[in-house]
C-alpha cells in the first residue's frame, strides 16, 4: 500500500468541471497524492461546485455541510475544500455558509490548489483565492491514463451574458488557449490511446475570436480563415484522433465554414449540442440570446444538408420572466419542428446580479413544473420514435467499456452521440470501432450486437453522405 496521502474531488455541474476536477486530479498526484477509492479514506476532499442555478448551490452547500460535521463526529484530521463556480461567486461568505472549510478557490486559480493545500497542511488556513490569473492555464493539460475519450479546454470564460446566465460573473471575460497548446495536448492524448476528443468551451464557437490563437505564419490547407473550423482541420490531421466533437456551440457561430468543417473533416462527428432556450423569439430577445428561430432553423437546416444524420441535442428553459402559455406554446412546437435526439430542460431559476434578476420571477413554480413535465413527455416520444429508426440498421461504435446500468452488458457510442448497449463477444476491447446491428430501441438508448461482418462494404457512417 503506498504511503501517500489520499484525495477525492465531488464533482458537481458541467463538462468544464469534470475536465477541471480530472486537471486538479492530475496535478495533486504530481504533488504527492494518491486518489482514494471513496471519502471516508480520503485525507482531502474538495467539492467542485456548480452555481448555474439555485439548487446546484443548495446541494454543494449541503453536502460540504455533511463532510465537516462527519469530520467532527469522527474526530479526523481531514481537509476539506471548495473549488469552482460557486467559489467565484460567494467569495469569502462561502466560510460563513459552510464553517469549518479549509480553502475555497475560484475557477481561475486551480492550478493553485496543491500550494494552498500545502498552507492548510502548514496550519495556515483557511485560504480564499479568487484571483483572475490564467497564467497557469497549461498547468491544467494533464488528464488521467486509461480512457478512449478526452475532455480538452478550448476556450475560457464567457463574454456573451445571457439574461439569465451567471456563468460570465463565475467563470471570467473570454480567453482561448492558443491552437498550438490545444493540438500538442490532443497529440500527447492521441499518443496515449484516446480515440475520441471533445473540444470545450462555455460558447465554444467564438474561439479565437477575442484573442489570436494562430500564428501569422500558419495556413489552413483546406482554406479555412475562421479559428473554431481551422482548429478542427488541426486536430483531424492528428493520426489515431478518430472522432471530435466541440461543445456547447452558439447559433451564430455556425457559419458556412463550420458547416463546411463537417462535410470535409472526417473526425468531426455529425452531433451539435445547440442550446436553443426557447422557441419564441419575443422570450429569446428577452433572454438576449442574440439570434431568432430563424437563424437557428437555418443553422440546422444546412447542417443537415451536409450531414443529414445529425444527432442534434439542445438545452431550454422554462418560466423564464413573463414567459406566457403563447410563448411556451412556440417553444412545444419549435422542438417537435426541430425533431430534436435529445433535449435537456431546465426550470428557470433568478441568479443574483443577472440582467433578468432584476424582472420578477413570476411564472409560479406549479407552472414551471408543469411546462417541464410536458417538455420532457414530448422529448421522450420523440427521442423514442427517432431512435427507432435505427432498428434494423448498423451503427459505427467507439466501444468505451461495461455498460454502467448492466454489468453483463458493454456500451460506446454513434458518431450521433447515441448510447448504445451490446453484448460482449471474444476479442472486443475498449477503443475499437465496431459495428452494431440495432434490435431496440429506448428514449435515451439503443441496442443491439456485434455484427461487424454483414456491413457490407464496411461503410462507415461518414459514407452515407456521399450515396
Ligand atoms: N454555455 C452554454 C450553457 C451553459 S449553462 C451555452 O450557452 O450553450 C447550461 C444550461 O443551463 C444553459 O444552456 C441553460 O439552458 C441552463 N441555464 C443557465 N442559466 C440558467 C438559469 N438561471 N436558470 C435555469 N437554467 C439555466
Ligand atoms: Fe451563459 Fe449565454 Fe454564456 Fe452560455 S452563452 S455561458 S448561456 S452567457
Ligand atoms: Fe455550472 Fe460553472 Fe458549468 S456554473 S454549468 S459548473 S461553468
Amino acid at each position: 500500500m503506498s504511503a501517500n496521502k489520499r484525495y477525492h474531488i465531488h464533482t458537481y455541474g458541467c463538462q468544464m468541471n469534470k475536465r477541471d476536477t480530472e486537471a486538479v486530479g492530475v496535478l495533486l498526484a504530481r504533488h504527492g497524492w494518491d486518489a482514494a477509492e471513496n471519502e471516508a479514506t480520503s485525507d482531502l476532499i474538495i467539492v467542485n461546485t456548480c452555481s448555474v442555478r439555485g439548487k446546484a448551490e443548495d446541494k454543494a452547500l449541503g453536502k460540504l455541510g455533511l463532510l465537516v460535521s462527519a469530520r467532527r463526529k469522527q474526530a479526523r484530521s481531514q481537509i476539506i475544500g471548495v473549488m469552482g463556480c460557486m467559489v467565484q461567486r460567494l467569495g469569502d461568505t462561502v466560510f460563513d455558509k459552510v464553517p469549518g472549510l479549509d480553502f475555497a478557490v475560484g475557477t481561475r486559480r486551480l492550478a493553485a490548489i496543491p500550494g494552498i493545500v500545502d498552507c492548510v497542511v502548514a496550519g495556515q488556513g483557511p485560504v480564499l483565492d479568487t484571483g483572475d490569473n490564467l497564467d497557469l492555464a497549461e498547468d491544467l493539460c494533464g488528464h488521467e491514463e486509461g480512457s478512449v475519450t478526452a475532455l480538452v479546454n478550448v476556450l475560457f470564460g464567457c463574454d456573451r451574458r445571457c439574461a439569465y446566465c451567471i456563468v460570465p460573473t463565475v467563470r471570467g471575460r473570454e480567453w482561448s488557449r492558443p491552437a498550438d497548446k490545444v493540438v500538442e495536448e490532443c497529440q500527447s492524448l492521441a499518443d496515449g490511446g484516446i480515440r475520441e476528443i471533445c473540444l470545450l468551451g462555455q460558447s465554444v464557437t467564438q474561439y479565437g475570436k477575442t484573442n489570436a490563437v494562430f500564428d501569422e505564419s500558419t495556413q489552413s490547407s483546406a482554406g479555412f480563415t475562421e479559428p473554431l473550423p481551422r482548429l478542427l482541420e488541426s486536430v483531424d490531421a492528428i493520426a489515431g484522433v478518430q472522432r471530435i466533437r466541440f461543445t456547447s456551440a452558439h447559433p451564430s457561430g455556425c457559419t458556412p465554414e463550420l458547416v463546411r468543417a463537417f462535410k470535409e473533416l472526417p473526425s468531426v462527428c455529425e452531433h451539435l449540442h445547440l442550446p436553443v432556450q426557447s422557441g419564441a423569439d419575443s422570450l429569446l430577445k428577452r433572454m438576449r440570446r442574440g439570434y431568432d428561430t430563424d437563424v437557428y432553423r437555418k443553422a440546422i437546416a444546412a447542417l443537415r444538408d451536409v450531414a443529414p444524420e445529425l444527432g442534434l441535442t439542445t438545452d431550454v428553459i422554462v418560466g423564464f420572466p413573463g414567459e406566457t402559455d403563447d410563448e411556451f406554446n412556440a417553444t412545444r412546437a419549435f422542438m417537435n419542428e426541430m425533431q430534436f435526439d435529445n433535449a435537456f430542460i431546465f426550470k428557470y431559476s433568478p441568479r443574483p446580479g443577472t440582467p433578468a434578476a432584476a424582472l420578477q420571477d413570476d411564472v409560479p413554480d406549479e407552472v414551471k413544473i408543469q411546462r417541464n413535465q410536458l417538455l420532457l413527455s414530448d422529448q421522450e416520444s420523440r427521442g423514442l420514435a427517432l431512435n427507432e429508426r435505427l432498428v434494423g440498421t448498423h451503427v459505427e461504435v467507439l466501444v468505451e467499456g461495461v455498460s454502467l446500468r448492466n454489468e453483463a452488458k458493454w456500451s460506446g457510442r454513434t458518431r450521433t452521440n447515441k448510447i448504445v448497449v451490446f453484448e460482449p463477444v471474444s476479442g472486443l476491447k475498449v477503443g475499437q470501432l465496431r459495428h452494431v446491428r440495432i434490435d431496440r430501441a429506448m428514449p435515451q438508448t439503443i441496442y443491439g450486437y456485434i455484427d461487424d461482418e454483414s456491413f457490407s462494404n464496411n461503410t462507415s457512417t461518414r459514407d452515407h453522405d456521399s450515396l
